[in-house]
């Protein structure tokens, strides 16, 4: 039936543009990690072996699955593996998020290793606006209207029927699907909404809950860092006020400029309240990254040497001078791994970086995209609310709203921002989902667990809470040195999954 796809292993054409991506040298670290999106999405799974990667492939879609009259179409791109699949077996569905799809979860990651145990067919579908898959000519506002997660859902749907048909796959096949952060809540929407179609979901680290104020999320971090001291987050603490302090004065300007290489030198006014905001953002967001990502088996990451552990060990290190220069030194560090030159930080370039509709742009390959979905439909700002004596206060949910108002338009204002999140939360059920065979999986230093269900009682769809993991660690290849409760947590989904297909 499926046999022939054996065949089809090509050369990963795809390589070359993701080298493109990282070597084209950016030095705007928030183009790097934006509204708790990396743009290097779920990283990659290790390929040890040089095994080659299936090919892309193609499908037509459906542009407005909600509207019966609209003819357009275009063409959707996915990846197959068929390797593992035996006669009877189920089929696998590794859900595409917000970036580009990657042939290397095709053959690597712990959704591989349960395709091998159950004998597994397995897809991946690449999320509609993000990566190769463009339903339409340019990203402009009225495009847009078409990037939601109901369409995204129905591609879903359309894709099962469409890849029922052409691989011939038997009607009582069961299909599972998997995904991680915001795929992770897919997965369960999908379970949710097409129980006809989908009989099981492994939804990992998935924010099931739309909220604009995400305060919580800075709280975990501080809570992950002290898992390391509480001398690290009072560094953080202390370097900022000095921050504080030095914006105040032109020679405390000049010493700001040189310490954290910033790419434009501090307005001397120091009035540009929207670039300060954006300063103290990105600040906090290197912490942010570093403990959503904490120690997770990607390969591709730039910040895998940079851990809880090695960047508070700089933090609370007396010797290396005063809290503010343990602080940029920190950024110095992750400057470089990132290899950018100079921190940018200014309000109107990330604006009108992200103002830019051609698929060519930068913030094409996902930024401006995730962007529009947070201000649409799932808020997830990630404020310093909650946090103001760490963080500073100045990125509240209003810095956030103006960001959603200077994009796309001043229609896109907190009152269309609270409507988008509460019409998610109606028609999806927030927290509250009535289904089976769904398991949620969770990392307790993974700032995204504060909006998605940790401590399920219903034995038809249990939640699995790691201690001391990160955003979708689960879904990595085993590596030697993880948790035990994380090599647990891989043996109790697998075992789910085996129920599921009895
Ligand atoms: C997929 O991941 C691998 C690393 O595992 C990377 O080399 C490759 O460039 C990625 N491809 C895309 C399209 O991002
Ligand atoms: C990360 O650390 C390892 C071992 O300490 C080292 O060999 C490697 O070069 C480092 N990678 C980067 C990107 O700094
Ligand atoms: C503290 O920093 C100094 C200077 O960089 C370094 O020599 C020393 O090893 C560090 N101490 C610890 C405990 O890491
Ligand atoms: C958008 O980005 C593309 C590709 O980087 C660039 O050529 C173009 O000039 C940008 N458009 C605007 C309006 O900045
Ligand atoms: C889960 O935990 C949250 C907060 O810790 C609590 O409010 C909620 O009642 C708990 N739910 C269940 C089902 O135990
Ligand atoms: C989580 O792990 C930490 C560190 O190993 C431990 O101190 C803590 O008690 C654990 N928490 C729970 C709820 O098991």
């Amino acid at each position: 039936m499926v046999r022939h796809l054996l065949n089809m292993k090509i050369l990963p054409w795809t390589l070359i543009v993701f080298v493109l991506l990282i070597f084209c040298n950016t030095s705007l670290a928030w183009r790097r990690f934006l509204r708790g999106r990396s743009r290097y999405n779920l990283g990659y799974p290790d390929v040890s072996k040089q095994i080659n990667l299936p090919k892309e492939l193609w499908f037509q879609q459906h542009l407005d699955h909600f509207d019966p009259t609209n003819a357009k179409s275009w063409p959707q791109r996915y990846f197959v593996n068929s390797e593992y699949y035996k006669e009877n077996g189920p089929v696998f569905v590794m859900i595409g998020g917000e970036g580009e799809a990657n042939a290397t979860w095709m053959v690597e990651g712990q959704w591989i290793e349960y395709a091998k145990q159950y004998k597994a067919l397995c897809f991946q579908l690449e999320h509609r606006f993000y990566g190769k898959s463009h339903p339409t000519s340019d990203l402009s506002v009225k495009n847009l209207v078409y990037l939601t997660s109901e369409q995204a859902l129905a591609d879903l749907a359309y894709f099962i029927e469409e890849m029922t048909h052409l691989h011939q796959i038997p009607a009582d096949t069961k299909w599972i699907m998997f995904g991680g952060s915001y795929p992770g809540s897919l997965a369960a929407w999908m379970r949710v909404k097409y129980p006809h179609l989908v009989h099981g979901a492994v939804s990992s680290s998935g924010p099931l809950l739309a909220q604009i104020d995400f305060q919580q999320y800075f709280v975990v971090v501080e809570s992950a860092l002290k898992t390391h001291s509480q001398a690290c987050v009072d560094a953080i603490s202390a370097a900022n006020n000095q921050i504080h302090i030095m914006l105040h004065s032109p020679l405390g300007h000049q010493n700001l400029n040189k310490k954290f290489k910033l790419c434009d030198p501090i307005d001397p006014s120091g009035t540009k309240r929207n670039d300060i905001s954006n300063l103290y953002e990105t600040l906090a967001n290197n912490f942010a990254e570093v403990v959503q990502y904490n120690k997770d088996n990607r390969q591709s990451s730039k910040i895998k040497n940079y851990t809880i552990d090695t960047i508070c060990d700089i933090l609370v290190n007396e010797t290396k001078g005063i809290p503010v220069d343990r602080l940029a030194e920190i950024n110095s560090l992750l400057l470089e791994a990132n290899m950018e030159k100079c921190l940018d930080y200014k309000y109107s370039k990330m604006i009108d970086e992200l103002r830019n509709i051609s698929w060519k742009s930068e913030m094409a390959e996902g930024g401006r995209q995730w962007f529009y979905q947070t201000c649409t439909e799932f808020g997830f700002f990630q404020t310093s609310t909650a946090r103001p004596k760490l963080f500073s206060e100045t990125f509240p949910v209003d810095f956030f709203i103006q960001q959603c108002t200077d994009v796309f338009g001043p229609r896109y204002n907190i009152h269309l921002v609270e409507k988008g999140v509460e019409r998610t939360n109606i028609l999806y059920g927030g927290l509250h989902l009535s289904t089976t065979n769904v398991v949620y999986v969770h990392g307790s230093i993974d700032p995204w667990h504060a909006l998605g269900i940790t401590n399920s009682s219903n034995i038809q769809t249990p939640s699995i809470y790691i201690n001391g993991t990160a955003h979708c660690a689960n879904m990595y290849p085993a590596s030697a040195d993880d948790l035990p409760q994380l090599k647990l947590a891989r043996q109790q989904i697998g075992k789910l999954i085996g129920k599921w297909l009895e």
